[in-house]
């Protein structure tokens, strides 16, 4: 019922040669987007030419951020309109790396989910914990917290094509992900959080990820979970034939 969605997020890295050898590379491997949507989230710098190398592709371009106006007086920041124009469909937002070192609170997250739904594209919504919530226990209510922020103001019929992303910060870049089960628990958190905002229809049409160290190795068992409709990878999305094989992870 909700088609599975294997995201990749580059962050700073790869080059503006690589991103563009990368979607030609993959283009033919992918399942078709009935079946898995598939997205790699890259540098703005890079999304133009990615996106001109990805004709006929199931993968969608998307961005790692945006700013939460339209267009004006604001030096150095990433307009969602102009995203939009390109013909962005997805763009990340939350990040808990964007909410850590550039001091996004839940405030600028739900603008920035409004005005990305506002430009007709969807908010992927990161929403993120400590190690030391997690240990205290405090990290459910921090979390149903970030969503709840987050969606403020947002329509049930809009709400539909968010997609959500789980990312313990103990777990991204560490090598150490969560468990098959502490990753269904908190996906599952979210969702009951969403039925509770919405509806369970609702809550039931929304695809919420997993991210946070996800290899070839762990995507199989995280996927089987019942609320874990997909996966946002960093490191493992860096390199084309891993990302392929997560795209993959199916067969
Ligand atoms: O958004 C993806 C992310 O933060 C996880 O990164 O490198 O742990 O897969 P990584």
């Amino acid at each position: 019922m909700r088609i599975p969605f294997i995201g990749g997020n580059w962050k700073m890295n790869l080059s503006l040669d690589t991103a563009v050898q990368f979607v030609k590379e993959i283009k033919d491997q992918l399942p078709p987007a009935d079946k898995v949507e598939t997205a790699i989230a890259a540098s703005p710098l890079f999304l133009e030419s990615m996106l001109q190398n990805n004709q006929d592709s199931p993968l969608f371009v998307t961005a790692e951020n945006c700013f939460y106006k339209d267009e004006g007086a604001y030096t150095g920041e990433v307009s969602p309109k102009a995203l939009s124009q390109m013909g962005i469909q997805y763009v990340i937002v939350g990040h808990s790396e964007r909410r850590n070192y550039f001091n996004e609170t839940n405030d600028i997250i739900n603008k920035k989910v409004h005005a990305v739904i506002r430009n007709h594209m969807k908010p992927i919504i990161c929403c993120d914990e400590t190690m030391g919530r997690f240990e205290n226990g405090d990290h459910f209510s921090w979390v149903v917290n970030q969503v709840t922020a987050a969606l403020h103001g947002v329509d049930e019929t809009d709400a539909e094509d968010i997609v959500i992303a789980y990312e313990p910060s103990w777990a991204i870049g560490t090598g150490h992900s969560a468990s098959t089960e502490e990753a269904e628990e908190g996906c599952y958190l979210i969702r009951q959080t969403l039925a509770d905002i919405y509806s369970d229809e609702t809550a039931d049409k929304i695809r919420i990820l997993y991210g946070g160290s996800v290899t070839q190795e762990n995507i199989a068992a995280l996927m089987k979970e019942p609320d874990i409709d997909g996966v946002l990878a960093g490191k493992a999305s860096l390199n084309p034939k891993e990302f392929v094989k997560l795209a993959n992870y199916q067969t």
